[in-house]
């Protein structure tokens, strides 16, 4: 893991299981990083059924639920959190795009890279309390 100084803002951004198996990790952070926000840190890890029912608490009365802890735990993820101004959060949720990857605009990481809704690979925090939340959860050790 790596760090670097503090700017503004910063969220927390997942390379989903998908993503690493498909080998876009460069191409998706590479993106990120081309806007002009810079990796505060990054872990290739398995995340545990635990943490991803944590992380993914707001779904747990969903249908989905189950399946969505499965494909986040299936293999490595890289956990990375991502700085930059302002509201960063937004910035990250823009250049992903939609939820779903058949509506999201051409341009963005889901819309250019994936089709399937439950293959959408890359997670980012969706407001200023679940970046700070989804922070603490997966590197505690940051402040
Ligand atoms: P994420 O949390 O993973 O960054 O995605 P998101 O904010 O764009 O979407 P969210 O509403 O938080 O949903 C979390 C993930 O659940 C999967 N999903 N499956 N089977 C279904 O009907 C269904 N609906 C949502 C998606 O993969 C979504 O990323
Ligand atoms: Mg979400």
């Amino acid at each position: 893991m790596r760090y670097r100084a503090r700017l503004v803002d910063r969220t927390l951004v997942i390379v989903k299981p998908d993503g690493v198996e498909r080998r876009l990790c460069g191409e998706i952070l590479g993106r990120l990083e081309a806007k002009g926000l810079t990796l505060a840190a990054a872990e290739l890890r398995t995340i545990t059924v635990e943490v991803a029912e944590r992380h993914y608490a707001e779904h747990a009365e969903r249908p989905f639920f189950g399946d969505l802890v499965a494909f986040i735990t299936r293999s490595p993820a890289l956990v990375t959190v991502v700085e930059g101004p302002e509201n960063t959060w937004k910035i990250v949720r823009t250049l992903m795009g939609t939820t779903n990857p058949q509506e999201a605009a051409p341009g963005t990481i889901r819309g250019d890279l994936a089709i399937e809704l439950t293959e959408n690979l890359i997670h980012g925090s969706d407001s200023p309390e679940s970046a700070a939340r989804e922070i603490a959860l997966f590197f505690p050790e940051l402040d």
